[in-house]
């Protein structure tokens, strides 16, 4: 499967984003399973840009509680209280948050040290309920922007209309 992995550092990012949501939806076509989807994601998005970590965050206490789902990178932090963090804002306030330097973050929760920017997007499933949020770490001071809310949040759609 490794020539299913893109390497998409060096494209500007809108053809990156496209590129990356047609490649995600081509390889999970036929899929309803949210889980598989999440692992699926995580392993393109995390390789295309070669991120410090990527993965998913899911709402296992509608209000109250996230848990860590599928990821690519080093030890996550296991549970996270919504409204606390950057993942806990971002599903508390239904709202993509980025961070460009983390140790300006108030109750930042730092996972790997390494982790110098952020971004955080929400996922809504079918009924618009929050499933989890997206949340993808950087080595670089201020790695993300518009156009990489614009393009996970494209991304993670997926959940709106292909979940079960
Ligand atoms: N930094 C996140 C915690 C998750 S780890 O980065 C994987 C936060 O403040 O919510």
């Amino acid at each position: 499967m490794a020539e299913e992995m893109l390497d998409l550092r060096g494209v500007a990012k809108p053809d990156a984003y496209r590129q990356l949501d047609d490649h995600i939806r081509a390889v999970l076509a036929g899929v309803r399973d949210d889980v598989a989807a999440m692992a699926t994601m995580s392993a393109l998005i995390h390789h295309a840009f070669g991120h410090l970590w990527t993965g998913f965050y899911r709402v296992v206490a509608p209000g109250t509680l996230l848990r860590v789902g599928p990821y690519q990178g080093t030890l996550g932090c296991l549970e996270i209280l919504i409204g606390r963090g950057v993942c806990g804002t971002a599903a508390a306030e239904r709202r993509s948050v980025i961070v460009d330097d983390v140790t300006t973050f108030p109750g930042h929760i730092t996972c790997d040290a390494r982790s110098r920017s952020e971004i955080v997007v929400p996922v809504l499933g079918r009924t618009g309920a929050l499933v989890g949020v997206l949340d993808i770490d950087s080595d670089q001071v201020a790695t993300f922007d518009d156009e990489d809310r614009q393009g996970l949040e494209r991304i993670v759609h997926w959940f709106a209309t292909e979940s079960e």
